[in-house]
């Protein structure tokens, strides 16, 4: 796999046409209702950048959005192009921000809606970090979703403090493998949940003990954790329970009612259970950057699709990826 080099110079913003490539989807359904289409290029309002996207990655909110699944939560309307990653170069964007044309960045797209799989994006500037020359745009593109996922939900949810034991459950997929990381970079000890066939990479990121979920139920387990993650969102409250310290943190990303309504009746608790929600924040991806920068925080690419196999890299993530994130190259 040859990387994207964040060389890419400035576009600009006058030789933009009308209207760019995007993949879309007209009506919910599998990964074949994805495919190819013109779309008007996003017009930025006067607080946000236009960006040229380079690469995006493929993160399972995007499948389930696609498939109609979380249609009660996030807002509908078609044609809908997918994707919350982004990777590119600033074409546009407001003076003061910051920023400059041409700057390489990453970006959490902080529309509901999405967005990411087309040839430009907008979002609001708090949702942009710059990125450094030592990172791709492959290796950017697989960061913000998952990457801001596990840092709030450990930091902010779990209120994670070093020396403290985690437990991550699913650490060998996107947002697992970035707890792990953090959780290790931040001073924890470490224990992760994965498939056996994933134990060496679970060490490789610095993991300090694994647990296979096919043979060990860590739930059941005689050790004891200050903040359980549930990364994969496996796992409930009332399963965990046991294994949490006094006054310890279980965190799920799995938004389901059940889930929502345990944040509600566990919080004055000492031992409290929390469904995150991921927000988009550009502190936190230049959070994710300095960890990649003094190489805390590796990024670990599992395929990369072709803008057009964007169905491809759907169904890749659908049915289980072997480790790590699934990039598309946009240009
Ligand atoms: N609430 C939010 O804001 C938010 C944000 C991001 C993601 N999410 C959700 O978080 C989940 C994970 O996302 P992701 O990008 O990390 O997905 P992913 O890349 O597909 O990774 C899934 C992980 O779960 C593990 N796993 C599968 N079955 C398991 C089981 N029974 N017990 C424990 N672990 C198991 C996999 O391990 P093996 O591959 O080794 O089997 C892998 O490590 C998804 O459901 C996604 O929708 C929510």
């Amino acid at each position: 796999m040859s990387d994207i080099k964040t060389n890419g110079g400035p576009e600009p913003s006058s030789a933009i046409g009308q209207s760019m490539r995007a993949i879309v989807f007209d009506d919910y359904g599998d990964a074949s209702v994805l495919h190819p289409a013109e779309r008007p290029v996003p017009k930025p309002d006067s607080d946000e950048v236009l960006i040229a996207v380079r690469a995006s990655s493929v993160n399972p909110v995007d499948y389930r959005l696609r498939s109609g699944e979380m249609k009660g939560l996030l807002p509908g309307g078609f044609p809908r192009i997918p994707g919350y990653d982004v990777a590119g170069t600033v074409v546009q964007c407001p003076q003061g921000s910051g920023l400059t044309a041409g700057d390489s960045v990453m970006a959490f797209l902080d529309s509901l809606r999405g967005g990411a799989l087309a040839e430009y994006a907008a979002c609001g500037v708090s949702a942009v970090a710059k990125i450094p020359p030592e990172m791709s745009y492959e290796q950017a593109a697989a960061i913000p979703l998952a990457g801001s996922t596990a840092l709030q939900s450990l930091r902010d949810h779990g209120r994670m403090q070093s020396g403290q034991r985690v437990l991550v459950n699913g650490a060998s997929g996107g947002v697992g493998m970035f707890a792990v990381q953090i959780a290790k970079a931040y001073g924890c000890h470490v224990d992760a949940v994965a498939s056996g066939e994933n134990e060496a990479f679970c060490r490789e990121l610095g993991a300090d003990h694994f647990y296979d979920y096919l043979q060990t139920d860590f739930a059941k387990s005689d050790e004891r954790w200050n903040i359980v993650f549930d990364a994969a969102g496996k796992s409930g409250y009332l399963d965990v329970r046991e294994v949490l310290l006094e006054g310890g943190r279980y965190v799920s990303t799995e938004p389901d009612v059940k889930g929502m309504l345990m944040t509600v009746l566990t919080w004055p608790l000492s031992k409290s259970g929390t469904i995150m929600l991921a927000k988009s924040k550009a502190e936190d991806l230049e959070e994710l950057i300095r960890l990649f920068v003094e190489k805390k925080l590796a990024v670990t690419i599992d395929s990369v699709y072709d803008f057009e196999d964007a169905a491809e890299a759907h169904r890749r993530v659908e049915t289980g990826v072997d480790r790590g994130k699934v990039v598309i190259r946009v240009a």
